[in-house]
């Protein structure tokens, strides 16, 4: 093989992809190109799988039959790039491979050759052997070779055209807004970027197009939309990712019936299209109180039921020290059972209440029912009376094992909406292949941020308030007022997941200037951060409202796949690092001068 042969396709050009090859073909003289997934030595023959992105075909080189082609078989490993042409036939009875598209046929190979050569790769391409996770990463154009993104990548693809073709068809425009901006108010830490011309000023990445899109409206720009860029300097989990891609959508003269119907259509028409899945709509809908009483979340997984029951009635005259004081204090008491689980031994019951204690719970009281008598920590306490309301309340039968938290009520839903899912998912009782989409609507306003203290918008500050509501936006409204304030925003969620999120905007000034103080920025602050926006107000705002959608999130549940990793062409790790390219990496002492910067020493947090 002369090197200066290699690179270029040698006059060959291909007229079918490897997994398109069919029993049609048959006879056929054809030219495949793509990678050698395996080579299998026989003697006088050798078999080549050879692949690309549709999949795998069998390449039979035979010295008998065409010397020529052995011989350049000879010298090919796996992942080497071939150009191969030969004719198509029918596998002998009994050969064929069920387990590939093309098993029934293969393709006797006239001329091999090689298009370029390759290393050994660090880990095994085909079958998804578990290579280590940063192996993969560093070498994540090799990683992408493998079946299952290959079929990420497409389903990526597919939902996002979808999304496109959809959007535009009801008559969305796609218009492209600023990376580079100011902080924008999603809530998380912005990246920044350091302006060369104007030392000591920064730009923000943007965390969502938000603020662009409301002007888009005012702009008169009707519908817009925009699969987007975003990005968020925050703590990231398997669903969560530094950069990441919003499909972005904002109506003009519009409210919340109006953006849901888009929405369903859209998800229907994308389930549709790409996993040929009908999806029943209108989907449908749970006040944000509502969630958290039975489920405990506000993305509740309604696959299953196991839900939250109020127990407090049934323990009103109870003799058992903590549910008398809890209710005294205005607490409640709320409960689950856990189907079959009555057997729990001593160890798996300190472990559940070890978990409880992890999210949040002072403790967790267990009831075990088992024919005609119960196990408790606090039998002792239990009258035969209660132990029936209590599983008249939470359904409990002979074998399920009820989980009681009395606490404040946000503690105690939340708890057992975790222990819900954990069991649950531990028990193995969560049905596959089901698309449960609900709304959860009605969330409050406002929020407490858990480390400062301060109120703050629970999505962002430019969400309505329920127009019965309004009375309590006042600059001298209680805290108690405060957290009663409900607003005009709404979350799409899918087993368990928050897939889109979004609202219906303010869109007069002096009510987005009323929300600002209620959060607690002052006249000269809102101005300095959002005054292009409060100026945009004055200039004629139709009333308006949106959503985002996570894409990669959407990806995700269509691909059935656990990690945003699994659908991003190149993702980052959990500290945030691209271990391909090795970003984030230092810089240059002169580029960081020229910026007016600095480095100190040692590593941030
Ligand atoms: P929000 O901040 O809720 O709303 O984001 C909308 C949706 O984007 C997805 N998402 C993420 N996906 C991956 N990694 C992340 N770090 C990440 N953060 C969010 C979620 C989420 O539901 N401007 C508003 C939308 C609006 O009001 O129209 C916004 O960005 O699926």
């Amino acid at each position: 093989m002369a090197n200066e042969m290699l690179g270029d396709m040698q006059g060959l050009k291909r007229t079918h992809y490897c997994g398109e090859v069919a029993l049609s073909d048959v006879g056929s003289d054809i030219v495949l190109m793509g990678w050698v997934n395996r080579r299998r030595d026989l003697g006088d023959l050798v078999f080549i799988d050879l692949r690309d992105r549709t999949g795998l075909v069998q390449i039979v080189c035979d010295l008998g039959r065409s010397p020529e082609a052995f011989q350049a078989a000879q010298v090919v490993r796996s992942e080497y790039v071939l150009a191969v042409r030969g004719t198509v036939q029918k596998r002998a009875p009994g050969m064929e491979n069920a387990e590939i598209k093309t098993g029934a046929i293969e393709v006797l190979a006239t001329d091999i050759r090689v298009l370029n050569t390759a290393k050994t790769p660090p880990f095994y391409i085909w079958g998804e052997g578990e290579a280590d996770e940063a192996l993969r990463l560093k070498y994540r154009y090799l990683d992408l070779r493998r079946a299952s993104l290959q079929r990420a990548m497409e389903t990526y693809h597919r939902a996002s055209m979808a999304a496109r073709n959809y959007l535009s068809a009801h008559g969305f425009w796609d218009i492209q807004t600023p990376m580079m901006t100011r902080s924008t108010p999603e809530g998380a830490r912005d990246y920044l970027v350091p302006s060369r011309i104007d030392r000591g000023k920064f730009y923000a990445l943007a965390q969502s197009p938000q603020l662009f899109k409301q002007l888009l409206m005012v702009a008169g720009m009707d519908r817009y939309f925009q699969i987007a860029k975003c990005f968020r300097d925050e703590d990231l989990r398997a669903d969560r990712q530094p950069e990441f891609t919003q499909i972005d959508i904002e109506m003009s003269f519009t409210d919340e019936e109006e953006v849901w119907t888009v929405v369903e259509g859209l998800v229907a028409h994308v389930w549709r299209e790409v996993l040929g899945v009908a999806i029943e709509t209108p989907f449908p809908r749970l006040t944000y109180r509502e969630a958290m009483e039975r489920f405990g979340s506000d993305k509740p997984d309604t696959r299953f039921g196991m839900e939250i029951k109020d127990v407090t009635p049934v323990f009103a005259r109870s003799s058992f020290g903590v549910f008398r004081t809890t209710i005294e204090n205005g607490g409640t008491i709320r409960a689950i059972a856990v189907p079959g689980m009555s057997g729990a031994s001593r160890q798996e019951i300190d472990r559940l209440i070890e978990r409880a204690k992890v999210h949040g719970a002072k403790g967790l009281i267990t009831i075990a029912y088992l024919d005609g008598e119960v196990k408790s920590q606090i039998k002792k306490y239990l009258t035969g009376e209660e132990i029936l309301a209590l599983a008249g309340a939470t359904g409990a039968a002979p074998g399920d094992l009820v989980l009681l938290v009395a606490s404040d009520f946000d503690t105690a839903v939340t708890v057992l909406g975790r222990l819900r899912l954990e069991l649950a998912s531990r028990l193995g009782i969560i049905p596959k292949d089901r698309y449960n989409f609900l709304w959860i609507t009605e969330f409050p306003l406002l929020k407490i941020n858990e480390e400062t203290g301060e109120w703050e918008a629970a999505h962002h500050p430019f969400t309505s308030p329920l127009p019965a509501d309004l009375e309590k936006v006042r600059p001298d409204a209680t805290d108690d007022e405060k957290s009663r304030i409900r607003a005009r925003m709404y979350d799409l969620v899918m087993n368990g997941v928050e897939l889109a999120s979004g609202s219906i905007r303010i869109h007069r000034r002096d009510l987005q200037e009323k929300v600002f103080h209620l959060l607690g920025m002052s006249q000269e602050e809102a101005q300095a951060r959002f005054g292009f926006l409060l100026e945009a107000f004055e200039y004629g705002a139709p009333p308006h409202g949106g959503i985002a959608f996570g894409l990669d999130r959407l990806v995700m549940l269509l691909a059935g796949a656990q990690s945003l990793r699994d659908v991003i062409a190149f993702p980052k790790t959990a500290s945030a690092a691209c271990l391909m390219t090795d970003a984030p990496a230092g810089v240059d002492a002169n580029r960081l001068g020229e910026l007016g910067l600095r480095p100190l020493e040692g590593k941030g947090r």
